[in-house]
């Protein structure tokens, strides 16, 4: 029999982008993203390298972002993953805006939300990309079910299915990871060719 790839979507606040790992500390503020952050040069695809277990995102491989124009401060989003527990795909479309287009000290911040909910909140932090190979986002805002809580997200995302070994890079997501993160936190996606069809 034919195996069969359900597309299918999980509904509403489930697949907010920003919705994970819960804490009960503070959002840390002042931020440092990155400088001069060009949304244009940030478009296109992602793939997960590392995450924070997203609950939405549980057992997910083969994940990524995709990243498209939509307005000069506007792109619109796609996360995209494989649940290989039953052959699903599954899919979030999103919308993000930069927070703060005419602040030049937090150019790197955006809105994102998804399935028409409004990009109202400044919740997707760019802490630093180099547009071609590496990007790291941060994410910390309260908790939609417990306000007494935050809720952490970190993506460390690659251009390609496997991270860059450049040594630069590996240091400056590893210091990224120390300043905003836990390292014992993250998930590692499978991003293998042979696991993952590539077709979308
Ligand atoms: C696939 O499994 C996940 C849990 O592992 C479940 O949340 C999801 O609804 C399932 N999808 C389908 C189409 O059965
Ligand atoms: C990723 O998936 C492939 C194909 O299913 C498998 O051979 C490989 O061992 C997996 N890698 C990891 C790190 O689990």
């Amino acid at each position: 029999m034919a195996r069969v790839l359900a597309v299918f979507m999980l509904a509403g606040s489930l697949l907010a982008s920003v919705s994970g790992l819960l804490t009960d500390e503070a959002c840390p503020e002042d931020v440092q993203v990155k400088q001069g952050f060009s949304l244009a040069d940030f478009a296109g695809r992602w793939y997960e390298y590392k995450r924070y277990e997203q609950f939405y995102e549980k057992d997910l491989d083969c994940t990524v972002a995709e990243y498209q124009p939509t307005g000069k401060n506007t792109i619109s989003v796609k996360n995209g993953g494989f649940n290989f527990a039953n052959n699903t795909r599954v899919v979030a479309d999103g919308t993000a805006v930069l927070s703060f287009p005419d602040d030049t000290e937090q150019p790197g911040k955006l809105n994102v939300a998804f399935f028409g909910a409004k990009p109202d909140r400044s919740n997707y932090w760019v802490l630093d990309t180099d547009y071609t190979s590496y990007g790291v986002v941060f994410s910390c805002e309260p908790f939609y079910k417990d306000t007494s809580k935050n809720v952490l997200g970190f993506w460390i995302f690659s251009r390609t299915p496997t991270f860059p070994t450049d040594e630069a890079v590996v240091k400056r997501v590893d210091e990224l990871v120390k300043k905003y993160g836990d390292a014992s936190k993250f998930e590692v996606p499978n991003q293998s060719d042979e696991r993952c069809p590539r077709s979308y």
